[in-house]
């Protein structure tokens, strides 16, 4: 019976580790940590290290590392639960005993498990038997080799009811079969197997235990899978095929690839992609999301190539939203028609699907495309609904940082949308028919347009001041997408060549293919506002204004963020947004507006 986890958190807190370890080795204190010499090889100088704060103990020496109850285990050679009980007997705290109910639990957990991998056994020896030559033959068939064939412990299922024959025993009762999906009881109290006449795909938990089987027909026919149905051992929305056999290279590599069925996972793992998973006929459920998450940052999900593998991934995609964080995404791969990754992998190796994947699509791209491809979008009205409906998806994220970037990443795409003045053509969207007051804007807009001109017009002209701003700037968001390749590449070249003269740095934009937005931008009429900007004004004026300027997008940009947290606290008055939204409006309101700009000082070394 595994302990409840409140209970180890109790006693690893009730236990000073440096105490404990205190009493096998002396220990010495050097700042927050403890050294001694190390009870797990011999050394003449210290390189054992104890940490209170972290709770745990460090080998630089040999390795050894765990925290209090590994230190009892290894020390003195106990097993986890034998290491447990001593503890809690020191430290005064019960054990807390299993009840009745969970231990018959644990023991019919038990007993599924020994039937399925019986089952599985079963199954494999079938196989290899005479009766398993069609079998063998459409496995080969479908290009698998005998080892794929025994890494995946495939099987075969004959007729009538032979497992329930073969492994029905004392020890295995029928009634266990039964529970275990292997075995149907008949109306008229005889049996029968479940699986009869299939190829046997065992499916196992994450510890690569055999929890379930699915069987295909061999050839044509229907259904052509059939699923063991839920059982106490196997729950299909918290099961993905392959995942045992998928971690190890999903950790090497920090990928993992999501595809709709067995034998895309059996084909790529043969084709040397082992870190690959498939939901068991289900949509993914937010189950199998946190599961993916624990393997790589972005999982790559592929879908068919079909408007129901469209749909597919857009209900994946709503269904991470909410869940997404910092570093936690998923990736969209869309197969060609008609081919699915083992259809590709087989008629053109790996290399096709590591093509794919490099071209996956983002979240944010497809829930985008999806409320925009296809959509006369010529109207306000038409606009706005668009915006209500990116709004509201937004909204789902519960994630504070993710959901303020999701918010200006579709701002900027509905306003580069909408249609930012270009030259040679003006934007491709939809937007670009519209009449020309949609384009230029409200007065804000306009406002904020200029600002932005003004912001990069002074840095082009006075790239000094890039230098000195760099960790300010790099929170700036331009809304115009040429404009906003401009200001990375000013960015960009500044940071190789922090000197660089402005006439240099011109020159770099033009390389780096954005001549025509800085045309655009030196051209504008800017330098009638803001005099500030021009290349032949004092490096101190550019300094002053460009400081207001910046100073007024950051504030902007503060301002949206609050709005934020205000909006997230009205939908969902928890705790946690009531602080989040205190914190945010004291970090405002305290020391003016909380922009600083680096002192005087700081900037004689330009
Ligand atoms: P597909 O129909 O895409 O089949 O089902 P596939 O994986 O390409 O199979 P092959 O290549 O013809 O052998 C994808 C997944 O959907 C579930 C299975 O988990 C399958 O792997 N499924 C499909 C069922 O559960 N039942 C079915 O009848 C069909
Ligand atoms: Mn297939």
């Amino acid at each position: 019976m595994p302990f409840p986890p409140q209970f180890l958190d109790e006693l690893r807190a009730r236990i000073r580790l440096s105490d404990q370890i205190g009493r096998r080795v002396k220990l010495t204190r050097r700042g927050r940590e403890f050294v001694g010499l190390c009870p797990f090889h011999s050394e003449k100088t210290p390189s054992f290290t104890v940490s209170d704060d972290k709770g745990f103990f460090h080998c630089f020496g040999c390795g050894a590392h765990g925290d209090v109850i590994g230190f009892a285990m290894q020390s003195a050679h106990l097993s986890f639960p034998d290491a447990v009980a001593q503890l809690a007997a020191e430290a005064g705290l019960e054990v807390p005993v299993a009840t009745p109910e969970e231990r018959a639990r644990e023991q019919r957990r038990a007993g599924l498990l020994e039937a399925t991998e019986a089952a599985c056994g079963f199954y494999e020896r079938m196989l290899r038997s005479a009766e398993g030559d069609a079998a063998r033959a459409y496995l080969a068939g479908r290009g698998l080799t005998d080892e794929t064939i025994s890494r995946f412990r495939l099987g075969f299922a004959p007729g009538g009811n032979r497992l329930g024959a073969e492994l029905t025993s004392a020890e295995m009762p029928e009634s266990l079969l039964i529970e275990a999906g292997l075995v149907r009881r008949r109306d008229d109290g005889g049996s029968y197997d479940f699986f009869r006449g299939r190829v046997i795909f065992p499916i196992t938990d994450h510890r690569g235990r055999v929890v379930a089987f699915g069987g295909r027909i061999i050839g044509d026919g229907e259904p052509k899978y059939l699923n063991s149905p839920d059982t106490p051992l196997f729950d299909k929305r918290r099961t993905l095929y392959g995942l045992a056999t998928a971690r190890s290279a999903a950790h090497e590599k920090g990928r993992i690839i999501v595809t709709e069925g067995y034998m895309d996972v059996i084909a790529l793992a043969q084709a040397g992609l082992a870190e690959a998973v498939a939901p068991l006929g289900t949509a993914l459920t937010e189950s199998h999301l946190h599961m993916l998450w624990r393997l790589a940052a972005e999982p790559v999900l592929c879908f068919d190539g079909d408007p129901a593998g469209a749909r597919a991934a857009v209900r994946a995609a709503e269904r991470a939203l909410p869940l997404l964080a910092p570093e936690r995404s998923l990736a969209f791969v869309t197969l060609p028609a008609g081919e699915d990754p083992d259809s590709l992998v087989r008629a053109h190796g790996p290399a096709a699907i590591e093509r794919l994947v490099a071209g996956a699509r983002t979240l944010a791209e497809v829930i985008w495309t999806t409320q925009v491809e296809g959509r006369d979008l010529g109207t306000p009205e038409r606009l706005a609904g668009l915006e209500q409906r990116l709004d509201d998806l937004v909204s789902s994220i519960a994630d504070r940082k993710v959901q303020f970037r999701y918010r200006a990443h579709f701002r900027n795409r509905l306003r580069d949308l909408t249609g930012w003045r270009r030259r040679g053509g003006g934007a491709a969207a939809p937007g670009a028919g519209a009449p020309s007051t949609l384009r230029r804007g409200s007065g804000k807009a306009a406002l904020d347009r200029r600002r932005e001109q003004a912001l990069l017009a002074t840095i082009i002209n006075h790239p000094a001041l890039i230098d000195e701003h760099a960790e300010m700037l790099a929170m700036v968001e331009i809304g115009d997408p040429a404009r906003a390749g401009l200001f990375r590449d000013a960015v960009a070249a500044c940071g190789d060549d922090p000197d660089i003269d402005s006439e240099r740095l011109k020159n770099q934009i033009i390389e780096r293919g954005n001549g025509e937005a800085l045309g655009e931008l030196l051209e504008a009429d800017i330098f009638v506002h803001a005099a500030f900007a021009r290349v032949d004004a004092e490096l101190d004026d550019a300094r002053a204004g460009f400081r207001e300027v910046l100073a007024h997008s950051l504030r902007r940009m503060r301002e949206e963020e609050v709005r934020l947290a205000r909006d997230n606290f009205v939908n969902d008055p928890s705790d946690e947004n009531w602080r989040k939204m205190e914190a945010l409006q004291a970090e405002t309101v305290a020391g003016s507006d909380g922009i600083m700009f680096p002192a005087e000082h700081e900037r004689q070394r330009y």
